[in-house]
């Protein structure tokens, strides 16, 4: 019971059905739940995300789904609004939601380059600036923002994708100096190549996309949602209670050679 007594918000969080594939934001849902916190499973996917929440509670633990689209200022106000109502307060804040967008700079239209921003970069500032309040009252929380190795390395594609997810990864920095001292943790988590309902269409298997994906993972292989989970799992529990402003590589070596 890792998250006893914890109230944890996830965005993106609509996959994370028993026996689908799942989502990063899904897998945590049901691993937080599990580990005893009382989780919003929140998404602009709403059937999906309605099945998550009540998997959960089959499972005998807190959970509820609320629409949010982490573009939208008012939709933050009012789910955060909401969650506290029912749970009383807010523990964890996990910026997970986004979307894939593949162009090279000449290619890349001013519309895609605007779309990630908005997803990625003011997603997570819209939701860490609607979090702190709540966390202040409580005298801490953990913010756990899903960058990606690509908010750490360019490649010949993504673009926009790149920019911002590099500017979580220094938004999330700004935010642990800012509030280290309320107690309130930001941490980024940079997953590498996974199998997930966003790269299930691009990464089958022999296709030329994850053969040369494959081919520069030291480990050889995609990672699973889980595994990314149990790493957002650590920086959301009290176990990191000194770590803030940190980057969490999981990426079966990648980055490393
Ligand atoms: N799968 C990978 O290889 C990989 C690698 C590194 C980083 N990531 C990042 O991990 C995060 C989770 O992705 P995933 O691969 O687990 O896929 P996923 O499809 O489970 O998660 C993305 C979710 O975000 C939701 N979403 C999209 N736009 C939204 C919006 N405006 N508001 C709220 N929700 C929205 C989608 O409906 C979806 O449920 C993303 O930020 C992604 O960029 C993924």
């Amino acid at each position: 019971m890792r998250l006893e007594g914890k109230v944890a918000l996830i965005t993106g969080a609509a996959f994370g059905i028993e026996g689908e594939l799942m989502g990063f934001g899904g897998a945590s849902a049901r691993l937080f739940a599990r580990e005893g916190a009382k989780v919003v499973v929140t998404d602009v996917a709403e059937e999906p995300g309605r099945r998550t929440a009540a998997g959960i509670k089959e499972t005998g633990a807190e959970a509820m789904f609320l629409h949010l689209d982490v573009t939208d200022e008012a939709e933050w106000a009012s789910v955060v609004e909401a969650t506290v109502r029912a749970y009383g307060k807010l523990d964890i804040l996990v910026n997970n939601a986004g979307t894939g967008a593949f162009e090279r700079v000449e290619d890349l239209s001013i519309e895609v380059w605007d779309g990630q921003m908005d997803v990625h970069a003011k997603g997570a500032f819209l939701g860490t600036r609607q979090v702190i309040p709540e966390m202040r009252k409580t005298g801490g929380g953990s913010i756990v923002n899903i960058s990606s190795i690509y908010g750490l390395v360019g490649s010949p594609t993504s673009t926009a994708y790149h920019a911002a997810k590099g500017a979580v990864r220094l938004f999330t920095k700004a935010t642990a100096v800012q509030y280290a001292k309320e107690g309130i943790r930001a941490n980024s988590v940079h997953p590498g190549f996974a199998m997930t309902p966003l790269t299930e269409g691009r990464f089958k298997s022999g296709s030329e996309s994850i053969e040369a994906r494959l081919a520069v993972v030291p480990m050889g292989r995609l990672a699973t949602a889980d595994e990314v989970a149990t790493g957002i799992l650590y920086l959301a529990s009290d176990e990191s209670s000194f770590v803030t402003g940190a980057e969490l590589v999981i990426d079966g070596g990648m980055t490393a050679a």
